[in-house]
């Protein structure tokens, strides 16, 4: 085990204690931090919802969130033991300002207890309509004044809009400093989307062929074998462009087509992924028929069991429009990338789960290799798998053993599995512990959010308004609608997939 690491006691409040987010992933990142000596010498952990529990009950629920979904298990029993003794429940109503002075008791009874320089992280992981009841009594009741020691965690979705992004922005914005404000897109956590940021800038040979001249185009394709399970609530007034292209796939866009940093602070970073977004073209009436795909899908096979359709799904609108698939082509149009296209997918209830970006270089300038030698050419690609599998592979062409000349394409691989022992954390790991070391690099800046909605508005209001009448349109446990595979195919590619891996 690790020693702790220097960071100031931390007080960190739970919105949502209860809730999912939770405990599936905050109590088992904070319990793995702990665990790895990573947690603040002097901490506590207040949980808060409406239930009223002692903390006893409030540690058993935790403990039970930690075992069915930590990365690493089962809890240690000592470990556990010494870490639950910071964790306690406060219940509070959001929408109740006197539980608001009840809970201010509570912090300020540890912020006595630690001394001076004491940082206060609240987290909102509730539903968003709740975030203006906590932000505006946090601010009232002047919890999070010292904007150097108090930070306050947004989960997403950041609005449902550029509209609601912009009012939620502007309603944080009056009571906190952009400087407090950490908007989680838990993608930027991944290991292998930190990875993205060390492969593209501390390696030379990558840079000079970086460019429309040397790539012809990029997929990113983030797809999913899990359906909507119980968040059809949610999930029927989001969609895949709400729910993972405004966010999570045009952060991977913006990582992989960003200008080089001068350093790494994170106003440095995140300046450079906004010139992405900001480059990105408008959307007109005509690339929103030609250039966009949606999808629905309807009963099928995943893994050997039969799922329903999306519109039987828990909390779904039976002629639900919501579309569970989007495919989307798009242009950064800069010097860098003028022309290249960058297709972007992703889905539930697909045949694989599997996260890939895929850089597809152009063709050699001439064929040197007879046709019989080249059978299966194929131009250089480098794919960079973020999960399950964690690699990236360089796919180059190779001669074949033997007498004959005959070419192969082979791989060139760089696999986490086969490459380290230690096990990488969990995305909410690295950002918790960035939260409290109070680095924003991985966090959305308001801008940001704003200009990602900004672009897609014009596809979020056409698909609104135009019922797909072709929905639902693609059969569950298969690669989505057909259309995704003309959208690429009319440009003379198709989506990469990595064959199952057999493990
Ligand atoms: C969330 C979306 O942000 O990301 C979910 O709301 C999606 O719908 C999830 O399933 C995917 O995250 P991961 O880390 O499992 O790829």
């Amino acid at each position: 085990m690790k020693t702790s690491i220097n960071l100031s006691p931390t007080i960190i409040v739970i919105f949502g204690g209860t809730g999912d987010l939770n405990l599936r992933k905050l109590a088992p990142a904070l319990y793995n931090l702990y665990a790895e000596g990573y947690m603040p010498e002097k901490f506590a952990i207040i949980g808060t919802a409406r239930k009223p529990l002692n903390d006893e009950q409030f540690r058993g629920t935790l403990m039970a969130g930690v075992n069915s979904f930590s990365r690493t298990g089962k809890v240690d029993k000592d470990k556990w033991g010494t870490f639950s003794e910071n964790v306690h429940y406060n219940s509070v109503d959001v929408k109740d300002s006197a539980s608001f002075d009840n809970l201010k008791v509570t912090i300020d009874k540890f912020k006595d207890e630690f001394g001076a320089g004491t940082q206060i992280v609240f987290y909102l992981a509730v539903s968003p309509d709740l975030f203006p009841s906590i932000a505006k009594r946090l601010a009232k009741f002047k919890m999070a004044e010292n904007e150097d020691n108090c930070r306050i965690v947004v989960e997403k979705p950041f609005g449902k809009d550029l509209d609601t992004a912009r009012e939620l922005n502007e309603l944080l914005k009056c009571r906190f400093t952009e400087k407090q404000i950490y908007r989680i897109d838990h993608y930027l956590g991944k290991e292998t989307v930190q990875n993205i940021m060390a492969f593209r800038f501390a390696n030379s040979f990558l840079e000079p062929l970086w460019n429309r001249n040397y790539i012809d185009h990029i997929q990113i394709s983030v797809t999913e074998q899990l359906g909507v399970g119980d968040r059809g609530g949610y999930y029927d007034g989001s969609g895949a462009l709400r729910d993972m292209i405004q966010n999570h796939l045009l952060q991977l866009l913006c990582i992989i087509g960003m200008e080089t940093p001068i350093n790494l602070d994170a106003d440095e970073i995140r300046d450079k992924k906004v010139d992405v977004l900001k480059a990105m073209r408008t959307f007109s009436a005509e690339d929103i028929r030609f250039n966009t795909v949606r999808g629905q899908y309807t009963k099928g096979w995943i893994k050997g069991d039969e799922v329903v359709g999306y519109r039987s799904e828990k909390d779904v609108a039976e002629d639900s429009n919501t579309e569970t698939f989007a495919a989307v082509k798009f242009f950064v149009d800069n010097w860098r990338w003028k022309g290249v296209p960058f297709y972007v997918r992703t889905g539930k209830h697909l045949a694989q789960t599997s996260s890939l970006i895929t850089i597809q270089f152009r063709d050699v300038p001439h064929h040197v290799f007879p046709g019989g030698a080249a059978e299966h050419w194929q131009q250089n690609r480098l794919i960079i798998s973020i999960q399950p599998e964690m690699s990236i592979r360089l796919q180059v062409q190779g001669k074949r053993p033997g007498l004959d000349m005959i070419l192969n394409p082979v791989d060139m691989v760089f696999d986490y599995k086969g490459t380290y022992t230690t096990e990488s954390p969990e995305a909410y790991e690295t950002l918790l512990l960035d939260v409290m070391t109070g680095d924003q690099t991985q966090f959305m800046r308001a801008d940001q959010v704003e200009i990602a909605w900004e672009l897609l508005m014009p596809v979020v209001n056409a698909w609104e308004t135009k019922k797909s009448l072709s929905f639902p349109n693609y059969t569950a446990g298969s690669w989505g609608p057909e259309d995704a595979e003309a959208l690429i195919a009319r440009d003379g590619f198709h989506w990469f997939t990595l064959p199952l891996s057999k493990d």
